[in-house]
Order: structure tokens, then sequence, then C-alpha cells
């Protein structure tokens, strides 16, 4: 096996004794292997969290775009849930096509909730989230897992290896590699997106819970910057493009333990949170144009009208029911609500998806455009999340 780290003995249940790979803490890479990519990415996402700063509505970040980080992160992984289902199983008629399937998406978006303006130390920060992904399974094996670290082995497939299996680092080896892993991700020196690319893969190569692993460590990279103090928002996402290319990521990943060339895995993290930056800058932009618009429309209507608080409500939760639109304002009943909503559907901002009901959803069609869409669509495989 290559020499980047090293293979430590350990016995699995039964006697088997398995090779676990233990990663080094590695140095950062050059600044000239990264500084071009670092350049090109540092301006993108500097761009996307002051557009966020500057956006007239607040929660913007929380409410959209880490909702859609936490379905493409989670559809990386297989799960099915769109944006638009997600905000369907959120509302009060918490319905989804796949319930287990959604719970675990919302639990990686309540996650960001929890940890946006404080995450506390970072091996705390794992386990809360991973705890969010999993404590709703219906599995009792997996929602015994939730918040927990491994405590068996855990292996991917590696047709490199002789045994057809990658061993991730052993349940004996966490307590000393988490420690080194958190003090390097908190420790200063270098440029700070830099720091986050290697903090990333040394999460990953540890993999110190049963599964979620990828999911964890991506959302940890916005919350860990803007803990820091490098974003002023935690909006400095990966999903969206590991979502696209989960090929190139993994790849990435996996050349770094064969190669230690810290810089190519760095230079592909950098493309990937760019990449995700850029598609979210432009919708930042495409949403205070349409907030705009709606304002026009809305120009009209009487000023003490529950209109104008449904609309920047309306543009964070573009799918909602009447209660929630209640619940979310906190004014007014919900026959005036309801009413406003009618007048809201008359100006073709709204539109009712599904039959008349106490309780139907509205939908705002195009926020959920903006969500939705993507100029490249991958595959979706239509099975449920697949564990580790
Ligand atoms: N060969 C590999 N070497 C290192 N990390 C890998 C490798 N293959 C996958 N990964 C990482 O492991 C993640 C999958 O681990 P898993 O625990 O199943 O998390 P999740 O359930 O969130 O997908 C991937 O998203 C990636 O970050
Ligand atoms: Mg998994």
């Amino acid at each position: 096996m290559i020499g980047f780290g090293a293979y430590e003995p350990f016995e699995a249940e039964g006697g088997r004794i398995v090779a676990c790979y233990r990663p080094p803490v590695p140095p950062l890479p050059p600044t000239d292997e990264v500084w071009e990519a670092l350049d090109r990415t540092r301006p993108v996402v500097e761009a996307f969290d002051r557009a966020l700063s500057a956006f007239p509505v607040p929660g913007v970040v929380g409410r959209l775009f880490a909702r859609l980080d936490a379905v493409h992160s989670s559809g990386a992984e297989g799960a099915t849930t769109s944006f638009t289902d997600l905000l369907e199983y959120q509302s009060a008629l918490r319905r989804a096509k796949d319930p287990q399937d959604a719970a675990s998406v919302s639990g990686a978006a309540e996650a960001f909730d929890d940890l946006q303006d404080g995450m506390g130390a970072p091996c705390d920060a794992a386990l809360a989230i991973h705890r969010r992904l999993f404590d709703r399974d219906p599995d009792p094996y997996w929602a015994a897992q939730a918040g927990r670290w491994k405590a068996h082995p855990n292996a991917t497939d590696d047709p490199d290896s002789p045994t057809g299996l990658f061993h991730y680092t052993s349940p004996a080896a966490l307590p000393a590699a988490l420690e080194a892993w958190a003090s390097f991700t908190m420790a200063t020196g270098g440029p700070e997106l830099v720091r986050q690319a290697v903090s990333h893969w040394l999460f990953e190569h540890i993999h110190p819970t049963a599964d979620g692993n990828g999911r964890v460590g991506r959302l940890l990279v916005p919350l860990v910057l803007r803990a820091k103090g490098a974003t002023r928002n935690a909006c400095c996402f990966l999903g969206e493009a590991v979502h696209r290319d989960k090929q190139t990521y993994v790849s990435a990943l996996k050349r770094g333990r064969l190669t230690g060339d810290m810089g190519a895995w760095t230079r592909v993290f950098l493309a990937l949170t760019a990449q995700t930056a850029g598609l979210n800058l432009d919708r930042i932009g495409k949403l205070g144009t349409l907030l705009d618009g709606w304002k026009r429309t809305t120009g009209s209507v009487r000023s003490d009208s529950a209109v104008h608080d449904l609309v920047p409500w309306i543009l964070t939760t573009p799918a909602f029911t009447i209660r929630d639109a209640v619940a979310g304002i906190g004014r007014g009943t919900f026959a005036s609500v309801n009413r406003a909503v009618g007048q809201l559907a008359g100006m073709g901002i709204v539109t009712a998806a599904g039959a008349r009901a106490r309780d139907r959803l509205f939908v705002a069609p195009e926020v959920i455009a903006l969500f939705e869409s993507s100029p490249h669509r991958s595959p979706r495989v239509n099975t449920p999340a697949t564990k580790a």
C-alpha cells in the first residue's frame, strides 16, 4: 500500500484483523500550487457572502440556500427528495413521497439552523449534525447510531486494494485522530479555504461515524468558515457541485491518499465551492429582482394589508399552507391570511397546488424555479439513501 499515512491493524468482530487507514495531518499545500484556483474561488464566495448580507429579507441563507444544499448534498448520496419535496415536508402538511428520505434531508437543513450562529467545538458539531440526520431513521439500528461515533470499522469499495476494500480509521484510533482533525481545523495560518479543503480531506478519511460522513463533512465546511470569521454567513457550500460530479470529488479524495498531493485535492475542492457559490450568486441576484417585481405588483394594496407581510415571507418559504403563513407572519386569522393569499394568487405571485381544501399547499413558482432548475440534470437513482 502507498505511504501517505499508515495502516493500523484492528480486530473486528469475529477476530478478523482489518488494516485501518490512519491519515496524517497533511501540511497545507504550497501557495503556488493553489493560488490560481484560490484566486478564482475567493471572489465568488465573497460575492455570494456579501449578497446574502445585503439581501433585504433576513434568513435567506437558512431558509433557501442551506435547504438547497441539504437537498444536493443528500442527493449526492442517493437521496431523492427535491427542493419542493423538502419544503412540502417541512410545511404543516408534513407530506412527502418518501417520508424517510425527506426526514433525513430535513435533518441536514435543521442541523444548519441549529449551528449556523455558533457551532461550538468541531467534534460536537459533527455529532450534532449526525444526530439530526439519523434520529428519525425508522430502522432502530440506524436511529441508535444517531449522534455517535462509529463502534466498528467502516470501509468503501476499492479495486486498487488487495482486499477490494479500503478501511477508514479504526474506532480505537478515533479519539486521537479526531483531536488532531479538530485542532488542525480550528488552527490559523494560510488561506482559510485551503485549510478547510485539507480539513475536509482529513475528516472523510477518518470517517468517524458509521454513515453520513459525506453529508456531515460537507456541512461542516460553511459552518467552520463562518465560525472562524472567514465568511460573514455560513454560505461556502459544495453540495450542489458534488451532486453534479460526485465521481470527480470522490476520485480527488482518494487520489489525495494515494499520492499525498494535497495541492491537487485542494484545487478540486476550490472548484467545487466556486461552482456552487457561482450558481447561488446567480440565484440570489434573480431572487432580488423577483422581490422588486412583487413589491411593484403589490404596491397599490392597502398598506396595512397582510399582503405586505406575506411578500417577504413567501420569498423564503415558497411552498406553504395557510396555517404556515399565519404562523410565519405572526399576525391575522386564518380567514384574513387566506384572503391575502387569494389576492397574491390573483396577481400571479402564488398558485394553489392541489385541490381546494382547508389545508392545501400554495407555491411561488418563480422562486421554486430558481432552486429546482439546474443547467445540468444528473440522473436520479430512484432508491432510498444507501448506507455506507
Ligand atoms: N475512496 C474514498 N476515500 C475517501 N473518502 C471517500 C471515498 N469514497 C467516498 N468518500 C467520502 O465518503 C462519503 C460517503 O460516506 P458516508 O459515510 O456514506 O456518508 P453519506 O452517508 O453522507 O454519504 C463521500 O461523500 C465522500 O466524502
Ligand atoms: Mg452513506
